[in-house]
Formats: structure tokens, C-alpha cells, sequence
């Protein structure tokens, strides 16, 4: 809960795949009693959605068809517990499931589909109608919330997230390898730039943050003072 009188906003973050904007995201989030809410995670559930109903082929091409047509049958929710926050697809906790590399290696692809982009940011709006939200995505200050009155936008090498991502996905148990990690980095960020439908890019008006040389923490801070900021002059 925002127990502060300060005004609420919406803060919207993007950026490349594993470069750390999730993490940043739900650090602010919880330090200034925001909702936050993983944009990605939604495509993630899809894309489970569609793997588990066998619309996607071994060579990757999706039934697009009956992907638009299973639309309205797919809930997608965040459940809160504690310190985590779980996905839940149908009202099935997935939030194991949507960080596998199948699905990673299949997410971009299918968040290329206009239809579903459409559904899925329908229900950002609806998330952050009452501001107090912290979302992050690819094209959320772009498309979801382009009146935001904080945008930033997160970069590191390619190269400094796959070894990032590698580490989370060893923690998780997930058995991967460095290389494997990177070509999949590379290749979303390929496929997440050159979509038709909004693609990944900065909001003219986005704040850029490199952060490939700053810890957990100096990341944390520069977002806390650029909100203490935003909130400051509004
Ligand atoms: O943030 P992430 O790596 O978990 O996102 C997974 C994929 O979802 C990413 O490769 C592109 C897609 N995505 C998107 O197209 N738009 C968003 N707002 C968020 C994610």
C-alpha cells in the first residue's frame, strides 16, 4: 500500500531481454508501495498456453489461427505471496513453467502476434487504471502507457545479460549453458526489435539507463532518486 500522500503515477520500464529491469522494477515497486506488474510474464503465459494446446511446431511456426481464436479462454493473473510474486495461467501457478527455455525460445515469436498483443495490452490499461503502477515490458512507455509520467528505458551488452540470465537460470536448477544463453539473448532481442507490432524501442521522452557496470544496489538507487525526482516536479 502507498502509505505516503505523494501523487500517484505510473512508471513504465523497458529494455532488453535479462537486463535486469525486472528486478529494478520490483524493488521500486515494493520500496514506494506500488503494484508491480511483469509485462513479460503475460507473453510468457501465452506462449505455455499455446505449447501446452500444440500450436507451435518443432520448427517454431505457429497456428496463429487457433492461438487468436484461444484468446478469450486465456486468464492471466499475478498472485502475491510474501516477498514473491507467482504467474498464474488459468488459475494455475506457472511462474516455473514461463521461465523455462522452451519457452524462451518461443516467447518472441509468438508476442509478434498483433491479436495477442492487442488482448494482452488491453489488460495493462485496465491493470494500471488507477496509476500506482510499476510495469515493465518492451513497449510500455511506448504503447501500453505513453502518458507515463516516468519512463526509462534499460540497456546492457548482450553479452553482461546472457551471463546474468545464466546465473538466475542456474540458481533456478535450469540445465543451460552460457552459449545457448547468449545466442537466445541475441536472438529475442533480433526478433523483439524488428516486429511490425510495437517493437522494442526507446519513448522519445524514456530516460536511458546503461547499466552494465553498476551493482544491484547502485541500479536500485538510481531508480529511487529518479522517482524521488519525477515526483518532485510534477
Ligand atoms: O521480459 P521477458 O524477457 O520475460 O519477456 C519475454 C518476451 O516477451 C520478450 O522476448 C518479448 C515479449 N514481450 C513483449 O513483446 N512486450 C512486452 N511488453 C513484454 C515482453
Amino acid at each position: 500500500m502507498n502509505t505516503t500522500t505523494q501523487p500517484l503515477i505510473t512508471i513504465a520500464i523497458d529494455g532488453y531481454s535479462s537486463s535486469g529491469k525486472s528486478s529494478m522494477a520490483r524493488q521500486l515497486a515494493k520500496t514506494i508501495g506500488y503494484r508491480y506488474i511483469d509485462s513479460g510474464a503475460m507473453y510468457r503465459a501465452v506462449t505455455l498456453y499455446a505449447m501446452q494446446h500444440n500450436m507451435i511446431s518443432d520448427d517454431l511456426a505457429i497456428d496463429e489461427q487457433s492461438l487468436i481464436a484461444a484468446l478469450p479462454e486465456i486468464d492471466i493473473d499475478f498472485q502475491v505471496d510474501g516477498e514473491r510474486q507467482y504467474t498464474l495461467l488459468n488459475g494455475v501457478n506457472v511462474e516455473s513453467d514461463i521461465r523455462s527455455m522452451a519457452v524462451s525460445n518461443r516467447v518472441s515469436p509468438v508476442s509478434a502476434i498483433p491479436a495477442g498483443r492487442h488482448a494482452l495490452v488491453k489488460m495493462q490499461q485496465q491493470m494500471g487504471q488507477q496509476k500506482g503502477i510499476v510495469m515493465d515490458g518492451r513497449d510500455i512507455g511506448t504503447t501500453v502507457f505513453p502518458d507515463a509520467e516516468m519512463k526509462v528505458f534499460v540497456n546492457a551488452s548482450a553479452q553482461t545479460r546472457a551471463q546474468r540470465r545464466l546465473s538466475e537460470l542456474i540458481e533456478k536448477g535450469v540445465a543451460t549453458t552460457y552459449e545457448e544463453v547468449l545466442s537466445n539473448v541475441i536472438n529475442r532481442d533480433h526478433i523483439d526489435e524488428t516486429r511490425a507490432e510495437s517493437p522494442l524501442r526507446k519513448a522519445d521522452d524514456a530516460i536511458a539507463l546503461d547499466n552494465s557496470t553498476m551493482s544491484i544496489e547502485e541500479q536500485n538507487q538510481w531508480l529511487l532518486n529518479l522517482y524521488n525526482d519525477t515526483i518532485a516536479n510534477l
